[in-house]
């Protein structure tokens, strides 16, 4: 823990109190009020978590003003373009760039974990063909705890370790088995000769009765997919898997809370919902209608893939991404598709508007992160089991430094309690 160098002073009722300031290595100063009820008898109210850092850690540092978004002190577009998703796991796991050995191994260790235990398969046959590849998910996800049991001690590193890196491995088979079940096709078993994103592309694209070529233009921009969405600091899913992790469940466990998480529009979903809504705007003629209805404050509609609780002028992941986007369908030349229009017609008419302007909304990862994958030929229910497992290494990463943290206590928020006060038990024929 880093050492108070000044104080703040809260005065309540004439009375003041001393709490402890902590100046981080990046970002806003934050006050210490751990001791606040003790010593005041009161709590903080912060619902949303809009001013509250929850924990110490040094993984991930985004500054929102500035866009800049740093996995251990490395800018997330050199990472996206130097280097790739397997390398950036091990820099979030471990703290270091890999040396090649060191990055040797950590491949290796990882590609030998990507089957599942067979038995998983019938546990998917017991889901609905329709089921949601999230729902999916979740549950086998979830299920692992039942499966892998010699790594769900969390007070032994061992375990912990090859809990990582089993999730890591399963986590791409898992999703890609969830879609082949979704479209009534044959699980396809990955295949250790490709890299992870190419094996990836090859779980969900290939099929038994035909030979599929991965093409390395789309393998590169799905590991960059991966890369992007990798670890973004204390968002609401990783504090899911944190707080879910703080009363010392298994890591499976914690991991199928934060992909639960994630599943909602407003987070991960935001992929899935944003390429629905531009189907739902269908002609560029339309956008006017969706951009009046995203600014009207009786209207419940936003426009999906706008917006960020931290950035506030832009979203540096969004930015790597669009360049992708470009790339991606030129190589398919699809860059014609009546979806693509209104997606860039609708970016152009929101940046315009003084309404997004004001309120600094820009497009973010996700808006362009579906462009990509519908291009590349996912279905929109994919688009979340997708970013799920690129942040399963974030999740993992962050949980594993809780763990590591002598100062865990078990995440117990308090609350402004509002209802009513004492009352006693009334009898069912006196009501
Ligand atoms: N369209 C229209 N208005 C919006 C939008 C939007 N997408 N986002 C925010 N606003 C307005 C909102 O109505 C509010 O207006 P007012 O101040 O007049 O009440 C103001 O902007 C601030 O919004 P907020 O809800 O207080 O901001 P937040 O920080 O709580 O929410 C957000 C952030 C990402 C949930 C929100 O911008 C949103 O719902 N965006 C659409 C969903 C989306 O694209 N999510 C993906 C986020 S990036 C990937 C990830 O992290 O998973």
């Amino acid at each position: 823990m880093v050492e108070s160098t000044k104080n703040a002073t809260l005065t309540v009722d004439g009375q003041s109190f001393e709490l402890p300031i902590y100046s981080p290595t990046a970002g806003p100063d934050v006050i210490d009020i751990r001791k606040l009820y003790a010593s005041t008898g009161m709590f903080t109210f912060d619902p949303g978590f809009t001013s509250t850092a929850a924990c110490e850690s040094n993984i991930t540092f985004i500054d929102g003003g500035k866009g800049e978004l740093l996995h251990r002190g490395y800018p997330i577009d050199q990472l996206a373009a130097e280097s790739h998703y397997l390398e950036v796991c091990y820099l979030l796991l471990y703290g270091e760039l890999p040396s090649a050995t060191e990055l040797e191994d950590f491949e290796s260790r990882v590609t030998k974990h990507t089957m599942v235990h067979e038995q998983m398969h019938n546990f998917f046959r017991g889901f609905r063909r329709d089921a949601h590849p999230m729902a999916t998910m979740v549950g086998v996800v979830g299920a692992m705890s039942a499966f892998y049991h010699d790594s769900t001690d969390i007070t032994d590193p061992w375990q912990r370790e090859v809990a990582a890196i089993r999730m890591i491995a399963k986590l791409p088979t898992i999703a890609a088995m969830a879609y082949k079940y979704s479209i009534g096709q044959p699980f396809v078993y990955p295949r250790n000769d490709l890299d992870y994103a190419a094996n990836f592309l090859h779980m969900c694209f290939a099929v038994p009765a035909e030979n599929y070529e991965v093409n390395p233009i789309l393998a590169r921009a799905m590991d960059r997919i991966f890369t992007l969405h990798a670890d973004h600091e204390q968002n609401a899913s990783t504090s899911t898997v944190r707080l879910a992790g703080s009363s010392g469940a298994n890591p499976f466990a914690c991991i199928a809370a934060g992909i639960a998480c994630l599943w909602g529009p407003a987070h991960g979903g935001a992929n899935q919902a944003c390429l629905e809504m531009l189907q739902e705007i269908g002609t560029v003629d339309r956008i006017p209608e969706f951009i009046a209805r995203a600014k009207d404050k009786n209207d419940p509609f936003r426009l999906m893939g706008f917006g960020h609780r931290v950035y506030k002028n832009f979203d540096p992941r969004a930015t790597v991404m669009k360049q992708s986007a470009d790339e991606v369908l030129e190589l398919l030349g699809v860059d014609d598709n009546p979806i693509l229009q209104v997606a860039k017609e609708l970016e152009k008419a929101a940046l315009d508007d003084p309404y997004f302007a004001e309120k600094k909304l820009f497009p973010n990862v996700d808006f362009y992160s579906g462009i990509i994958l519908e291009a590349m030929g996912f279905p929109t229910s994919m688009f979340t089991p997708i970013f799920a497992l690129s942040r399963t290494v974030g999740w993992i990463a962050q949980w594993k430094e809780m763990i590591g943290d002598p100062a865990l206590k078990i995440g117990r928020p308090r609350q402004l309690y509002t209802g009513e006060t004492f009352r006693d038990y009334v009898d069912v024929e006196d009501r």
